[in-house]
C-alpha cells in the first residue's frame, strides 16, 4: 500500500500531490449511519424486530428500525382543489427546510419558513392532506409501488421513457397508530428514494420534501406525530415530463422505513468505518460516531464499539472479535447539540474483503449515558484496500483486478423500478456469470439493496450521483441548447439549491460499503464543453472529499478535450465514455491520472435476430425496428466490444470498462429513438410499403421502440450473443465456446450465411454437416473467430476449440424440427413465502427433441395453483406494447418469462402450466415455504 492510502484503505495513486481540496472545511461529519439492513430481513422484508442487545451492557436500547411498506392506498392525479397550489415553485421555501443540515457551513441555514409570515403552510384546504380525507375508494397496496409499470403503453409517449404512463402526480395515504408510551421518543420516516418532488404530510401539516428522486432522505415527524392515537401520513409525488433520459418509474419505488430514537442519539448516517491500516496480523479499524442531543439537558455520553465477524449470509458471529475503550463525552444542551467521537479497534488476522471472497464485519456501536443504553447502531463494513493506479490500473488488496464492468440503469425490466432484492440478485448472478466483476450505477444513487448485495457478493460499485448539473440535458424541442434563454426539465432545474444535499445524502450513505471503490460526480455533463466548467466539477469532487477522503472521485467524460482543458486535475480519476482511441494520449499528457472506460462499446442487439447481409458497417443490420445480433451494428458515437478489447490490451495502465449497458433497460430504444433513417428498415418489402404510406399521409411513423438494445443480456434476462463474447474475455479459465447465428434459415438454403464463434480457446474448427471449414488460429487482438463465407446446408453446425494445443470447448447449432412442445424452467424451485421473493420461469418454445425453436413466436398462457401469482411476464421484445402485468405472453425467438411472486404467510406446493395452440403443454412444480 502506498503511504497515500487512508481511510477505508482506499485513495488515488497519482505521483503529484492532490489538488487543494474546493471549499475544503475540515470534516463537519454531522451526521449519519445506516443500522446495517441485515440481508436476510431485506430478503424476507419482515419488519426490524427492536434490536436484541448484546453489547456492552446488555440492555436494550430504544432504536427501532421498522419496514413501513404495508397496506398504502393511492390515487394517481393531483387533488381536485390542490389547483397548482403544490407545485415545487410554489412550495419551494418550505422544501428547502429539508436537509438543509447536509449543507455546508458557509452555507446559510434554511430554516423552515414560520407561518403565518411565509404565507399558507402548503396543503393548506387540499382535500388529501387532511387527516379526515376519505381514502377508502383508493388502491389499496404494498411498497414498494411503481405505478407506471402497468401501463398501458402508449404509442404517443416518448420512446425514450419506454411509453409508459410514468410522468404526473400521484397520491400516497398511510393510516396508522402510535402508542401513547413512545410520547417523548423522536420518529423520523426514511424514504431510500422517492419519484419525484416527494412531498409529505403528517396529520394534515407538510412535514418536509425531496426532489431528486433517487436520494435517500429522513424526515422527522416528531412534532406532528399523535402518540397515542390514529395518524394518516400523506406523500405527494410529481414526476415532470421530460425529466428523464430513460424510464425513471414513477412513485414509492423503493423501501420506506419508521425509526424511533431517543433523544440523544447517533446521527442518520451517523458511523463511518474506515480501516486506515492493513496488514496480515491485524487491521486497524476506525469508527467515526456523530451523536446528537435533542433533548433540554447536558448528556453525558460513553460510546463503544464491537467488531463481530459477519457469515455470508450476514449473521454475525456469537462473540466480538475486537471491542473498543469506551470514549466518553459531554454534549451540552441546548446549544452544542452535536459532537463526534472516534472508537479505535484492532482486528487481529483480517479477513479481507475482495471479489472472490467477499467477507464481511459488523460494527456495533452503543451509546451509554450516566451507564444506560441509549442507542445502538450497526454498521457493516470491509477490509480491503482499493486503489487506482495511473500505472496499473486498478489494486484491490494490492493485487491487480481489471475493472469487467457494466453500467446498469435501475429498472428491473418488467418488474419497473419497484425494489425487489431477488430480482437484483439475478441480475447479478447472470453478470457474475459472465465473469463481470463490477457495476457503474448510471447515473443516480442506486437502492441501498443493491449495494447490500455487492457487498455481499463481491462486486466492486462505481456509484454515481448525476447525469447532468446546471447546465441540463432535456429542454424544450422549440429551443436550441445554447439558446441564452434555453430552460430544462431535468435535474438542472433543483441543481443549484440540492447538488450539495444530493451528493452528501449519497456519499454518506454510501460510505462504509466495501464494494463502493469510486464516486462519481456526473455524467457526460454539458459543463465539460465549458471554459470555466471544471470549476464546478472541483466543486463537486471538494464536496465528495470532505465527506470520504478514501476513495477516487471521477466522472464520465465523452469529451475528450475534457481529458487536457482542466476537467480531469478536478478529478481524481478520468473515464471516458467511448474515448478508447484516447487512453494512450491522455496518459501520456497526464501520467499521473488513472484512466479507465466509464462507458464502452454500446452495440445494439436484439437477441435472436440476424439480417443478411452481414457487414462490418455499424450502420447496416437494422430491420423491422430491430438490430441484428452479429455484434457489428452500433450508433456512431460508439464501437464494437472487440475494439474496446483491443484498446484496453494496448493500455494496460487503463483499469478496465464499464460496458453500455449489462442489461437492456426501459427507454432510450436507439436507434428507434429519434434517428428517422433506421425507421423504414423492414426486411419485408411489403412492410416497407405500407409504412412509406404511413409516414407519407401521417408525417410520421409510429415507432413501436420502449426499451433499449443496447444490453449484453435482454429486458427478460435472456443473454444475448454478446454475453459469450464477453464471457470469453472474462472468464478465460472456463472452458466455453459459442455459435452464431441459429441454423434455421429455410429461406436462404446455398446463400452465404457467416458464423461467428466467441470462446476462450485460442484456435478454433468449425464443421458443417462433418465437414470442416477450416481451423483458424487466434491473431493478436483478434476476440471472435469468422467464418464469413459459410454456405448455408441445413443440419449440423458444429465449433471444437482447443487452448494451447489441447481440446477445450465444442458448441453446436442444429437446424431443429418444427415446435412441438413448452418447456418450463425456474430458477428456483424452493421460495421464501415472504410476499417477495420470486422465481423467474423460462418457458422455451422446443421441437420435439427438446431444442429450442428459433424464430418462433407462439402465444402461450398461464395459470398458477397454490400460493403465488404471476408477478409480471415477458420475452425480452423491444417493441412488444403487450403488457407486464398479465398472464400471457408471445414468445419472442423461442423464450418467455414468467415471474412468480409468493404470498406473504403462505405455504405449500405451487403449479405453473402453460399452454400453447397446437404445442404440448407444460406444468412445474415450485414450494413456498
Ligand atoms: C451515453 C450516455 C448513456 C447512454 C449511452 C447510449 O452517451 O451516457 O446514458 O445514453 O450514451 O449509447
Amino acid at each position: 500500500m502506498g503511504p497515500e492510502c487512508m481511510g477505508m484503505a482506499q485513495s488515488v495513486r497519482r505521483r503529484t500531490a492532490q489538488a487543494p481540496l474546493a471549499g475544503r472545511r475540515g470534516f463537519r461529519y454531522s451526521d449519519v449511519s445506516p443500522m446495517l439492513h441485515r440481508s436476510l430481513r431485506l430478503l424476507f422484508l419482515v419488519p426490524l424486530l427492536p434490536f436484541v442487545a448484546t453489547a456492552a451492557t446488555s440492555e436494550p436500547a430504544p432504536r427501532e428500525r421498522t419496514l413501513f411498506t404495508a397496506d398504502w392506498r393511492f390515487q394517481r392525479g393531483d387533488a381536485p382543489d390542490a389547483a397548482g397550489s403544490l407545485a415545487y415553485e410554489k412550495i419551494k421555501p418550505w422544501v428547502l427546510a429539508t436537509g438543509a443540515d447536509l449543507l455546508s457551513a458557509g452555507v446559510p441555514a434554511v430554516a423552515r419558513p414560520a407561518r403565518p409570515t411565509s404565507g399558507a403552510e402548503p396543503g393548506t384546504g387540499v382535500s388529501f392532506v387532511q387527516p379526515n380525507f376519505d381514502d377508502t375508494a383508493w388502491q389499496r397496496l404494498n411498497l414498494p409501488h411503481d405505478w407506471a409499470i402497468s401501463g398501458p403503453f402508449d404509442q404517443n409517449l416518448p420512446g425514450e421513457t419506454g411509453k409508459l404512463p410514468w410522468s404526473g402526480v400521484g397520491w400516497y395515504r398511510k393510516h396508522f397508530q402510535l402508542a401513547a408510551a413512545d410520547a417523548g421518543t423522536r420518529l423520523a420516516i426514511e424514504f431510500d428514494g422517492a419519484m419525484a418532488y416527494a412531498s409529505v404530510w403528517l396529520n394534515g401539516r407538510y412535514v418536509g420534501g425531496w426532489p431528486y428522486g433517487y436520494s435517500s432522505f429522513q424526515l422527522d415527524l416528531t412534532p406532528y406525530a399523535n402518540f397515542g392515537g390514529d395518524n394518516v401520513l400523506a406523500v405527494r409525488l410529481d414526476n415532470p415530463p421530460e425529466s428523464s433520459r430513460w424510464y425513471p418509474g414513477s412513485g414509492l419505488y423503493r423501501n420506506v422505513w419508521l425509526v424511533r430514537t431517543g433523544e440523544v442519539r447517533v446521527r442518520q448516517w451517523g458511523v463511518f468505518v474506515t480501516t486506515p491500516r492493513i496488514a496480515a496480523e491485524a487491521a486497524l479499524v476506525n469508527v467515526d460516531v456523530y451523536l446528537e442531543n435533542l433533548g433540554g439537558t447536558k448528556a453525558t455520553l460513553a460510546v463503544t464499539t464491537r467488531v463481530f465477524e459477519l457469515d455470508a449470509a450476514g449473521r454475525r458471529a456469537a462473540q466480538p472479535i475486537a471491542v473498543s475503550e469506551p470514549m466518553t463525552l459531554d454534549i451540552p444542551a441546548p446549544k452544542a447539540r452535536q459532537a463526534m467521537r472516534s472508537n479505535l479497534l484492532t482486528v487481529p488476522q483480517p479477513r479481507l474483503w475482495s471479489v472472490e471472497t467477499p467477507n464481511r464485519y459488523v460494527a456495533e456501536t452503543t451509546v451509554e449515558r450516566d451507564g444506560r443504553v441509549v442507542d445502538r447502531v450497526e454498521t457493516a463494513f470491509g477490509i480491503r484496500t482499493a486503489v487506482l493506479d495511473a500505472d496499473r490500473g486498478f489494486l484491490l488488496n494490492g493485487q491487480h483486478v481489471p475493472i469487467r464492468g457494466v453500467c446498469l440503469h435501475h429498472d428491473q425490466g418488467a418488474l419497473g423500478t419497484a425494489i425487489n432484492v431477488r430480482a437484483l440478485e439475478r441480475q447479478l448472478e447472470i453478470l457474475r456469470s459472465m465473469g463481470c466483476n463490477a457495476i457503474r450505477t448510471s447515473h443516480n444513487p442506486p437502492a441501498p439493496e443493491l449495494l447490500e448485495l455487492c457487498d455481499r457478493m463481491g462486486f466492486l460499485v462505481f456509484d454515481e450521483s448525476f447525469d447532468c448539473w446546471r447546465r441540463g440535458k432535456k429542454w424544450p424541442a422549440d429551443m436550441k441548447e445554447d439558446d441564452p434563454d434555453v430552460h430544462y426539465f431535468d435535474y438542472a432545474t433543483v441543481f443549484d439549491d440540492w447538488h450539495e444535499r444530493d451528493l452528501r445524502a449519497l456519499v454518506r450513505r454510501d460510505r462504509n460499503h466495501p464494494s463502493v471503490v469510486m464516486w462519481s460526480i456526473g455524467n457526460e455533463v454539458i459543463e465539460q464543453w465549458h471554459a470555466d466548467g471544471w470549476q464546478l466539477a472541483s466543486r463537486l469532487a471538494g464536496i465528495v472529499r470532505e465527506e470520504d477522503r478514501t476513495r477516487p472521485v471521477a466522472a464520465g467524460f465523452n469529451g475528450k478535450d475534457s481529458g487536457y482543458t482542466g476537467f480531469q486535475t478536478a478529478v481524481d480519476a478520468v473515464g471516458f465514455n467511448y474515448k478508447f482511441s484516447e487512453y494512450e494520449r491522455f496518459h501520456r499528457r497526464n501520467p499521473a491520472i488513472p484512466v479507465f472506460g466509464a462507458e464502452t462499446s454500446s452495440v445494439l442487439s436484439t437477441r435472436g435476430e440476424y439480417f443478411f447481409p452481414v457487414s462490418d458497417d455499424p450502420t447496416q443490420g437494422y430491420a423491422n425496428f430491430q438490430v441484428t445480433s452479429y455484434d457489428l451494428a452500433h450508433p456512431a458515437w460508439a464501437n464494437t466490444p472487440d475494439t474496446e478489447f483491443k484498446a484496453l490490451d494496448q493500455a494496460p495502465y487503463a483499469a478496465g470498462e464499464f460496458v453500455w449497458t449489462g442489461f437492456d433497460y426501459l427507454g432510450e430504444p436507439t436507434p428507434y429513438n429519434s434517428d428517422a433513417s433506421n425507421l423504414l428498415n423492414f426486411s419485408d418489402p411489403a412492410e416497407r410499403a405500407r409504412a412509406e404510406k404511413q409516414l407519407a399521409e401521417l408525417g410520421r411513423l409510429p415507432v413501436p421502440s420502449r426499451s433499449s438494445y443496447f444490453g449484453i443480456v435482454d429486458l427478460a434476462g435472456f443473454p444475448k450473443d454478446r454475453f459469450y463474447l464477453y464471457q470469453a474475455r472474462w472468464r478465460p479459465e472456463l472452458p466455453m465456446a459459442h455459435i452464431l447465428p441459429h441454423w434455421n434459415w429455410p429461406e436462404r438454403v446455398g446463400q452465404v450465411t457467416p458464423v461467428h464463434v466467441y470462446t476462450s480457446g485460442d484456435e478454433a474448427e468449425l464443421f458443417l454437416n462433418g465437414v470442416s471449414l477450416g481451423r483458424k488460429k487466434r491473431g493478436a487482438f483478434e476476440y471472435r473467430f469468422r467464418w464469413d463465407e459459410v454456405v448455408y446446408q441445413p443440419g449440423e453446425l458444429k465449433v471444437v476449440t482447443y487452448k494451447a494445443g489441447q481440446p477445450w470447448a465444442t458448441a453446436v447449432q442444429r437446424t431443429t424440427g418444427p415446435a412441438a412442445k413448452l418447456l418450463l424452467a425456474p430458477d428456483r424451485a424452493t421460495l421464501r413465502a415472504d410476499g417477495s421473493d420470486l422465481s423467474f420461469v423460462t418457458v422455451t418454445i422446443a421441437d420435439r427433441d427438446g431444442q429450442l425453436v428459433p424464430r418462433t413466436h407462439n402465444l402461450v398462457k398461464f395459470a398458477v395453483d397454490g400460493p403465488a401469482e404471476i408477478a409480471a411476464v415477458d420475452s425480452g421484445n423491444p417493441i412488444s406494447s403487450e403488457p407486464f402485468q398479465a398472464s400471457e405472453r408471445k414468445a419472442f425467438n423461442g423464450l418467455a418469462l414468467v415471474i412468480l411472486r409468493t404470498k406473504p404467510g403462505q405455504t405449500g406446493p405451487i403449479t405453473l402450466r402453460a399452454v400453447s395452440d397446437g404445442l404440448t403443454a407444460a406444468e412445474v412444480k415450485l414450494e413456498a415455504k
